[in-house]
């Protein structure tokens, strides 16, 4: 059991030595980097690479537009693809540019008007959290921050509870798993208690999970976790494309007309001069104009990864993230700062009396990527941890312990 989880950690490696070995044959990078910044960007598989690659080339043969008119196929196996991905239907599914794009697409498409709340958690992403400030500057509406539970760290789930009842919000906005922390907050038990909230105040909250950091890490299904969007992007640990974002929009909100604030000829048909008429589906919050070839990626990425199979994977991250908090517990001078009731594949630390960009420039002379990050990332939950900074190594299913060992005596010989 990790000392600051109540889940037990798996003992030893989910996948077999072959299995392994497949994944990093079929993954350039991994003969180059010792990779543990899938927070950031996971390595993509080669044939991701080469799916995107081709359509560039096709693109460049015939022309962009008669490029995608040919492989239009493979680009609406996205959408089937996504909506595999998150159990939902492929009509549900938006192709966006990022997570953040996805997540202003459907925050501009909430009715707020003056005093509104917004509710949200402690360790919700650092530019949610500017976005509802800009809101609050400019509409006049209401941040509220649900507490944190003292025994575990995430979500206090009576608090939820209790300020639902209490200030009925607009919006209710939670990250899954942060970016600045191995924190996986227990979206599950929330969902409950949304949904029961909801079946007493039918129209008036809408839901966005922020799943950014857990979508490939870890199974999600939209009607468990009852969002009304859910944004995430391909290129962590799905290991897609970066320039790559997809919306879940659920049928609540497309059939209440939600709609984003700049709607373009995608989303609408323009039908008379003064008027136009929404998409019915979720292509309503998309744009004209995609990188088809980032998109044909992601529908290859997502589809690799299902193959694999995300309840695996997680044990996998799991493992390899129990043994590095587990190393560098044992190093002196290190903090390990990850709490909370389940942890995930994103591990952070700060070192006494050094500074990060020391650590991650040694360690990238080593040829090992991990990121700094920064109190401006996560001001609440830095400032409750009082710290300053952390390095966060995030491992995939295609490290070895091997990589792992490494990393942890590197890390020690650097502080030392
Ligand atoms: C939890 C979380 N949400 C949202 C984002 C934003 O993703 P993007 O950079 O694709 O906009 C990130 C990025 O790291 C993240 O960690």
């Amino acid at each position: 059991m990790s000392k600051h989880s109540n889940i037990s950690v798996p003992s030893a490696n989910v996948f077999s030595i072959d299995e392994v070995q497949r994944f990093r044959n079929e993954t350039a990078g991994c003969s180059n980097v010792i990779h543990l910044n899938n927070a950031g960007a996971g390595l993509m598989p080669d044939v991701v690479t080469e799916a995107q690659l081709a359509h560039i080339k096709l693109e460049s043969e015939i022309g962009g537009y008669e490029a995608s008119a040919r492989m239009a196929d493979a680009i609406t196996e996205f959408y089937t693809q996504a909506s595999l991905l998150l159990n939902c239907k492929p009509s549900n599914i938006a192709f966006t540019s990022s997570a953040t794009d996805s997540y202003t697409r459907a925050l501009s498409a909430i009715p707020f008007v003056p005093g509104d709340i917004i509710l949200t958690d402690n360790d919700d992403f650092v530019s949610n959290q500017i976005q509802f400030l800009s809101l609050q500057k400019r509409l006049g509406v209401k941040i509220i921050h649900i507490n944190n539970s003292k025994e575990h760290g995430g979500v206090d789930l009576n608090d939820l509870e209790e300020k639902l009842k209490k200030y009925k919000p607009r919006l209710l906005a939670i990250t899954h798993i942060p970016t600045n922390s191995g924190l996986v907050q227990p979206v599950l038990a929330i969902a409950e208690i949304y949904h029961a909230y909801r079946q007493s105040n039918p129209d008036n909250t809408w839901y966005i999970l922020d799943a950014c950091q857990s979508a490939g890490q870890l199974k999600l299904d939209v009607r468990e976790l009852c969002c009304d969007f859910m944004s995430i992007t391909a290129r962590k640990f799905i290991r897609g494309p970066r320039g790559t974002g997809i919306l879940y929009i659920a049928d609540r909100a497309l059939h209440a007309g939600l709609e984003p604030m700049f709607i373009d000829m995608r989303g609408a048909e323009w039908t008379t001069p003064n008027t136009y008429k929404q998409h019915p589906e979720a292509k309503r919050f998309e744009d004209w104009e995609f990188a088809y070839a980032t998109v044909i990626g992601t529908s290859v990425a997502i589809k690799y990864c299902l193959a694999i199979g995300e309840v695996r994977i997680r044990q996998q991250i799991r493992y390899f993230s129990g043994l590095l908090r587990d190393g560098l517990y044992a190093i002196d001078k290190v903090r390990v700062l990850d709490i909370g009731p389940e942890l995930g594949g994103l591990v952070t630390f700060t070192v006494e009396g050094s500074d990060p960009v020391l650590i991650v420039t040694e360690l990238a002379k080593r040829k090992i990527n991990v990121v700094p990050s920064y109190r401006a990332f996560g001001v609440i939950d830095f400032d409750a941890k009082g710290v300053q900074w952390a390095v966060r190594a995030s491992p995939h299913y295609y490290n070895t312990t091997n990589e792992i060992e490494i990393f942890l005596e590197a890390v020690k010989d650097i502080i030392e």
